[in-house]
């Protein structure tokens, strides 16, 4: 991978790239991967809002629970290529079938290993909550996905059915011990 990648807190200094991430997104009609409630509010200020109230873990929305929102920046023009978020405990849902992590990397951005990097990247932090594994979960078939959480080191779990939306979904463990 060439270029200089970071994680970063998402601040009011990211609104356009936040905006034109989404729209992205929606002109794409691809999944919001790891971005909260971004496809829901389309005003950058609200999703920085409702990502610091997830982050700060208090008044988290009912069903919700503690996540940490990373913004993945290219240092060398300050875009948004990527957004990875970490979701510090489990609920029932997220147990069973979206993981402790989400990610999406912008679709003019892809096949150039930013997602494999982002998901390497966000370990220390996992750690650092007190995470000595992560669940990583991706919807057969996805293969882009897949490779990556492979690519982490993830062992396969499980394959397990989501009713709701009707799918399959396979689970990976990715080991946060040094
Ligand atoms: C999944 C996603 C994040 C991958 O992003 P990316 O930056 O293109 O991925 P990378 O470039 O880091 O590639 C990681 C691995 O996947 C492979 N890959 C990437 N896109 C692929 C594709 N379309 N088909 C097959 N393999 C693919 C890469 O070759 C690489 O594997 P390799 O090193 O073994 O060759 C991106 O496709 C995306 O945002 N999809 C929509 C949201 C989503 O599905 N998120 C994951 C939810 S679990």
């Amino acid at each position: 991978m060439e270029a200089a990648l970071r994680l970063t807190l998402p601040t009011a200094e990211h609104r356009e790239e936040i905006s034109a991430y989404r729209q992205e997104f929606l002109d794409s009609g691809d999944s919001m991967d790891g971005t909260g409630a971004l496809r829901r509010l389309a005003d950058p200020v609200e999703w920085l809002a409702a990502t610091e109230q997830c982050r700060s873990g208090e008044n988290v929305p009912s069903g919700w629970v503690q996540a940490t929102q990373f913004l993945c920046v290219r240092e060398t023009d300050g875009r948004v290529v990527g957004m990875i978020q970490v979701r510090h405990r489990f609920s029932p849902f997220l147990k069973e079938y979206g993981g402790h992590i989400g990610y999406s990397v912008r679709p003019s951005e892809r096949r150039k290993g930013y997602a494999a990097w982002m998901l390497n990247a966000v370990k220390p932090f996992c750690r650092s909550i007190g995470l000595s594994a992560i669940l990583v979960t991706c919807l057969a078939g996805n293969e882009a996905s897949r490779r990556t959480i492979l690519k982490n080191g993830g062992v396969y779990d499980t394959t397990v059915h989501e009713p709701v939306e009707n799918e399959d979904i396979e689970r990976y463990w990715i080991s946060l011990e040094e």
